[in-house]
């Protein structure tokens, strides 16, 4: 491992067009943040490159709050943080970067904490673009149907000098490109100090671009990426983190249909990421499975229903609108409808749990019934008791 890699994440961004508070790193996407979806991806890149990497993110709107809720969440010392203090432009963002970090090394790769979607593979495809091209700086591009907001790729036969132009600063014949920025980049760290020291900020909004050390008269190229607009989609605004969310969802609930499990509604299933679910599942629409769940082996779970870090084994039925949390549920019982499973609960095999009955930290051997308005917590149950109303 002789290669040293930089991985620059932008941070740092005021959000203005999202009309929140939250500073966009923090905003929630599906069970996580944007920032983390990003730093995912990064963590899976150290495995497949063959390279050592640094990783800093330029934080500056809210940098209190953004830092210290990475902080909080990633082992100390494994991110640097570069403080912009003031949000001049991504371009300014990465000479902030330049000018305070410890790091050596050869390239940096620029991500945007805004692009939840991207890919491990689709950054160490980059790196294989520029090594193979032999360039100095590499970026990802993606055809957009719809490119309004992006940086337009300029591939101009003349040499004028510039290969983005910003969507404020295009004219109407440039806004027609759909080649477009993903704000994806790898370059030589050589070349990013020399041109970032000449960056300038006549643009009608009087930022100093990142977009503009891209100068493809000089080893500089994008790879156009195939579905890049979902991989790549940024997140400028909430309908594009409505999408983004959609794009997310589409994805998971692919790989259950694909695995066997019934999805009566998929548009309408929220499964997290680290779900687990065996064939032969059937999930009814508006259900929730949130954290560390795993459903086994022809388990029925009807609508309106949220599980939360629980294991609900095979042949079980959750019926409506009943909420676990923290609990396991053994082969063959049967919960709610409106069953409230609170965390610490064990319910036992062929059990029924019917319907306003909360339960709290109990041990439920097999067989038991608790079958409607009531709350049993901190409990050991024997096998087969029928626990009545109230
Ligand atoms: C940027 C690109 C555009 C590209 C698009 C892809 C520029 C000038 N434009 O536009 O070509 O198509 O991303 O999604 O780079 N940030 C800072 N400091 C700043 C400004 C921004 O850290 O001073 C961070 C933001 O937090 C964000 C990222 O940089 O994570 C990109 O900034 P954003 O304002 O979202 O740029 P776009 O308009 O999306
Ligand atoms: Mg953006």
């Amino acid at each position: 491992m002789n290669r040293n890699l930089n991985i620059v994440v932008l941070a740092a961004g005021k959000g203005t067009r999202l009309g929140v508070d939250c500073p966009k790193p923090l905003l929630p996407f599906c069970e996580s943040t944007l920032v983390d979806q990003v730093l995912n991806q990064v963590k899976k890149l150290k495995t497949s490159l063959d390279c050592q990497i640094f990783l800093s993110v330029v934080v500056g709107h809210q940098a209190s709050k953004v830092q210290s809720y990475l902080q909080s969440k990633y082992q100390e010392g494994s991110i640097e943080f570069i403080l912009q203090k003031e949000q001049l432009g991504t371009g300014h963002a990465i000479q902030e970067f330049l000018a305070q970090t410890k790091f050596e090394a050869d390239e940096v790769m620029v991500l945007c904490a805004d692009t939840p979607l991207i890919t491990d593979t689709s950054l160490s495809d980059l790196s294989t673009f520029k090594s193979s091209k032999n360039l100095k700086a590499a970026g990802l591009s993606f055809d957009a149907e719809n490119p309004f907001g992006y940086g337009r790729i300029i591939r101009d036969s003349e040499k004028v000098g510039i290969s983005i132009i910003e969507e404020k600063d295009a004219s109407d014949i440039q806004r027609k490109i759909s080649e477009v920025n993903s704000g994806i980049y790898l370059i030589d760290k050589k070349y990013l100090i020399e041109k970032t020291s000449n960056l300038k900020s006549n643009n009608k909004s009087n930022e100093f671009y990142l977009t503009d050390v891209m100068d493809m008269n000089e080893q500089c190229d994008f790879i156009s990426v195939k579905d890049g607009e979902k991989i790549f989609l940024g997140v400028n605004t909430m309908v594009q983190l409505a999408q983004a969310e959609k794009h997310q969802r589409h994805t998971i609930n692919t790989k259950h249909l694909e695995n066997g499990v019934r999805l009566i509604d998929p548009e309408t299933t929220y499964i997290g990421e680290d779900v687990v679910i065996s064939s032969g599942v059937t999930i009814h629409p508006n259900v929730h499975l949130r954290g560390q769940t795993t459903i086994k082996e022809n388990a029925i779970i009807e609508t309106g229903t949220i599980i939360t870090n629980s294991t609900i084994k095979a042949l079980v039925t959750i019926f409506p609108y009943s909420v676990i949390d923290d609990s396991v549920i053994e082969a063959e019982s049967a919960i709610g409808p409106f069953a409230r499973i609170r965390p610490g609960s064990n319910i036992g095999e062929k059990c029924k749990i019917g319907n306003f009955v909360e339960t709290k930290k109990v041990n439920l051997s097999s067989g038991v019934k608790v079958s409607h308005l009531s709350y049993v917590g901190d409990a050991e149950v024997g096998e087969g008791s029928n626990i009545g109303c109230g």
